[in-house]
């Protein structure tokens, strides 16, 4: 495909973009990966500005997004919103269009709020004059299950068809995470012929508007979403492991209340007993930050299927290649 048509698109959920749009992406990714291994530069986007609007704390979106502006010649400006006018009920629209003007694109995290993040960006995104990434939404964490395809094919090869993704819940105490990273690979890797099986507790469901789009989506691209109860089911003859822990829906807006009610599972470990379930060479996968001793143990995620360090390597070139492709002026 002509990489010039995604110059001024947005990339605001996986669902946004053909397989062979994300294709295209990897591809770039790939190539930005081996010039960055060389030492070759790469200045893609020289002079060109980015803004990075937070409304969540990070430790790799933000430093993948910066340092890789940094490399392609230009500039990511870091937004925290509490800093910002958004903060005193800036609209959408104002900022979308003031910062347009300033630069040649914008990226934001928005995720902690059911049913808002998304939402506000579609808004800054219809105003602004400039391309809009989804940093990680209530919806979609985009950028990261793009780093995380990329991953897989990298461990496992180009064609995914048949390949068992056990994508399954898993206790943390530090905070009600979002859903963003269950439902985006359940949007994602089944249009490539992935067959999910998603485990969680009852209670902690998925939005079922985002999970009936994965379906239609896992039906046109030959792959399934399977759910269960049962994290060993999930867990049985999975060619990649991804647990990992999100707050219950409906318990959002009450952490004590969510944090409470999740104790009941803390037996939803990544422990080695569980991985023996799992093929002997099954990935394991975790967006991270990970509990420690509680989502996983130590053994599991320093051990020989853990692939996390690469996983978070690929947030920088798929972002790289995110950017590059919706920014680029010629
Ligand atoms: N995986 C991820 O989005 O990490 P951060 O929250 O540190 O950006």
């Amino acid at each position: 495909m002509d990489r010039k048509t995604l110059r001024g698109r947005d990339y605001i959920e996986t669902l946004d973009w053909t397989t062979e749009e994300i294709d295209e992406s990897i591809g770039l990714a790939g190539e930005l990966k081996e010039r960055f291994t060389r030492g070759d530069p790469h200045r893609l986007l020289p002079d060109k500005t980015l803004f990075m609007l937070f409304f969540d704390k990070s430790t790799r979106t933000r430093n993948a997004f910066e340092a890789g502006m940094t490399q392609l010649g230009g500039h990511a400006h870091f937004l925290d919103a509490d800093k910002t006018q958004v903060a005193h009920g800036e609209s959408p629209k104002d900022m979308g269009i003031i910062l347009s003007r300033y630069g040649h694109g914008l990226a934001i995290r928005h995720d902690l709020i059911p049913y808002e993040g998304n939402a506000f960006m579609r808004e800054v995104a219809r105003w602004a004059e400039v391309p809009v990434i989804n940093l990680q939404c209530d919806v979609d964490h985009p950028t990261q299950t793009l780093a995380d395809l990329m991953t897989i094919r990298e461990k496992r090869g180009e064609e995914l068809r048949g390949l068992r993704v056990a994508v399954s819940w898993a206790y943390a105490p530090s905070y009600a995470k979002p859903l963003s990273v269950p439902q985006g690979l359940i949007s994602l890797l089944p249009r490539f012929g992935v067959d999910v099986v998603l485990a969680h507790p009852p209670g902690f469901d998925l939005m079922p508007e985002v999970r009936a789009r994965a379906e239609e989506a896992a039906a046109a691209g030959g792959g399934s979403i399977r759910e269960t109860n049962d994290m060993d089911a999930a867990f049985d003859g999975a060619d990649v492991v991804y647990p990992k822990s999100w707050g219950r829906l409906d318990l959002f807006t009450d952490e004590v209340a969510a944090l409470a009610d999740a104790k009941r599972y803390t037996d939803w470990i990544c422990d080695s007993r569980r991985m023996s379930l799992a093929n002997d060479d099954a990935l394991y996968m975790h967006c991270l930050p990970a509990d420690r001793g509680f989502e996983v143990t130590d053994e599991v995620i320093d051990g020989p299927n853990s692939v996390v360090y690469d996983e978070a390597e690929n947030r920088m070139h798929t972002g790289k290649a995110l950017m590059a492709l919706t920014m680029a002026s010629n």
